[in-house]
């Protein structure tokens, strides 16, 4: 069977959503579970694009094995630089570099002729491949540029040393039928000289049906994000690619490398770190995808699974929760929990995790894998020298004025405030406010419980704004108002750190 290679670009398009940044260790450990979920190729940032862009490539090309790791470069020879700089220590490693070829960006945006974008790329392949082996040329907004000229633009760089050549959708404006002519145009001209990607955006809702039909010409790697994050309405999704091919084998006759049963704790870790939900009626990974309401459709899965189940839930890693550990459970029972579920800790984070588990188990009878994916999350997303929560008093109720009090350490000073507001978060928040001197404007609030009972841990999830700047804060605990403060501080630990490298 032909295996489609997944090129998973979370962390370099889809960071490029708004409101996703990530740090570099919360990078990592996404990178990590991308290993575990069997992605053949990781993009792992832009390194030109910021020297936080370009450490977090770096470390990732040094520390996450298993992939090939990939950084973007534009068609120039300092970023093609930067780009072999970050990704050199890899193992298996690739420079993705691209130029745009439709005729309204080559007019309007980069005022350059046909003739000079060609030989830029080619030029820029060549570059590259004079520093590593593994080159990737994209032809950007490849589905707005005329056909013939595309064609001589792929042929030439093939010929420069490219060994894969990616089709961006890059605005999303293809159709399927339109897009697998296209695709396969391209390979009737290339033959096997090169492998074929395809980068599909989804400002139409078709990124997952354009890569679908580009595989059917001949595609030979899909590049996506997990959830499907990405610039504006995203990029082509993970999971339904993979699930697509895997539920429909005996008509696509494709298959990828992706363990499948990571799906679910992948796209739960992305949306821990990112702060960015899933739509509950998303295939795959959205709550619902599995949940079937309808009483017809129960009293026929109760008969047989298959009757309205086209896809095992356990097939794509979702599990009944299970009851894992408890007060009594010791370091080696967390730890060996802790490698169960993948995670690969140090000592020192084994050991601060462990401090948190021990005060949550005593706040909480039972501990659930989701809870422990928690604390860890919040472990590893741990921003050094930020503000951080040292305590939280508040008074609310039906005729008492809601009053909070918030002492926090900030530059290694304990300081404290007292604030009112109409309700105990907002008290809180006026506290932190008036500590931290914010000016950021708060954009959204959510509040959900991880597991069930009145005893679930609570997860908070902010979205501060300041300077046009987005970004997404977390936090959790058993009580609601410490999992608010916490989000609201981590959101302006990002906004503190998104400064010091900006
Ligand atoms: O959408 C796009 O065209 C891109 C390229 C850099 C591949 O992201
Ligand atoms: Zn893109």
């Amino acid at each position: 069977m032909r295996i489609i290679r997944i090129f998973d670009t979370t962390l370099r398009d889809g960071e490029q959503s708004p409101g996703a940044s990530m740090n570099v260790d919360e990078k990592i450990q996404i990178a990590k579970q991308l290993v575990r979920l069997g992605v053949d190729i990781i993009e792992a940032g832009f390194p030109m694009a910021s020297d936080g862009d370009f450490e977090a490539v770096k470390r990732i090309a040094n520390e996450v094995k298993g992939a090939t790791i990939a950084g973007l470069a534009r068609a120039k020879e300092a970023d093609i630089k930067r780009a072999y700089e970050a990704v050199k220590d890899a193992s298996k490693k690739r420079i993705h570099t691209f130029h745009s070829t439709s005729d309204i960006h080559l007019k309007y945006q980069f005022r350059v002729t046909r003739e000079e974008a060609l030989k830029r790329s080619v030029e820029m392949v060549k570059y590259a491949r004079s520093l590593v082996n593994d080159v990737e040329f994209s032809p950007m907004d490849a589905t707005r540029t005329e056909l013939p000229y595309l064609i001589d633009v792929v042929t030439a760089v093939i010929e420069a040393g490219a060994s894969t050549v990616n089709i961006p959708d890059t605005v999303g404006y293809a159709t399927p039928t339109e897009f697998g002519s296209m695709i396969r145009a391209i390979k009737e001209k290339i033959g096997d000289t090169a492998v074929i990607s395809v980068h599909c955006h989804n400002d139409l809702g078709l990124a997952v049906a354009n890569s679908l039909a580009a595989i059917l010409s001949g595609a030979g790697q899909v590049e996506c994000t997990i959830n499907g994050i990405g610039e504006r309405a995203g990029n082509c999704s993970m999971e339904e690619i993979v699930m697509n091919l895997a539920t429909r084998k005996d008509f696509y006759q494709a298959a990828t490398n992706i363990n499948t049963k990571e799906i679910i704790r992948t796209s739960r870790l992305l949306t821990r770190i990112t702060g960015i939900p899933v739509q509950p009626n998303k295939a795959i990974v959205g709550a619902n995808a599995f949940a079937h309401e309808s009483g017809i459709h129960q009293d026929g899965l109760l008969k047989e699974k298959m009757t309205y189940e086209i896809i095992k839930p356990e097939d794509v890693g979702l599990k009944q929760t299970e009851l894992v550990l408890g007060k009594h459970s010791g370091r080696h029972a967390f730890k060996a929990r802790l490698k169960e579920l993948g995670y690969d800790l140090s000592p020192e984070e084994l050991e601060s995790a462990f401090v948190k588990f021990k005060h949550l188990a005593d706040q909480k009878k039972n501990i659930f894998d989701e809870d422990i994916e928690t604390l860890v999350s919040e472990e590893f997303s741990k921003i050094p020298e930020g503000y951080s929560l040292v305590n939280l008093s508040v008074s609310s109720g039906m005729k008492v004025e809601p009053r909070s009090g918030v002492a926090m350490k900030v530059k290694g000073k304990t300081v404290r405030k007292t604030a009112k507001g109409d309700g105990p978060v907002d008290a809180t928040y006026k506290a932190i406010a008036l500590i931290t001197k914010t000016k950021s404007k708060l954009l959204k609030f959510e509040v959900k419980s991880i597991t069930g009972g009145t005893d679930a841990l609570g997860e908070v999830i902010v979205s501060l704004e300041e300077k046009g700047r987005t970004v997404r804060g977390h936090g959790a605990d058993t009580d609601i108002i410490v999992a608010a403060a916490k989000a609201y501080i981590n959101a302006l630990n990002k906004l503190a750190m998104r400064k010091k490298t900006a």
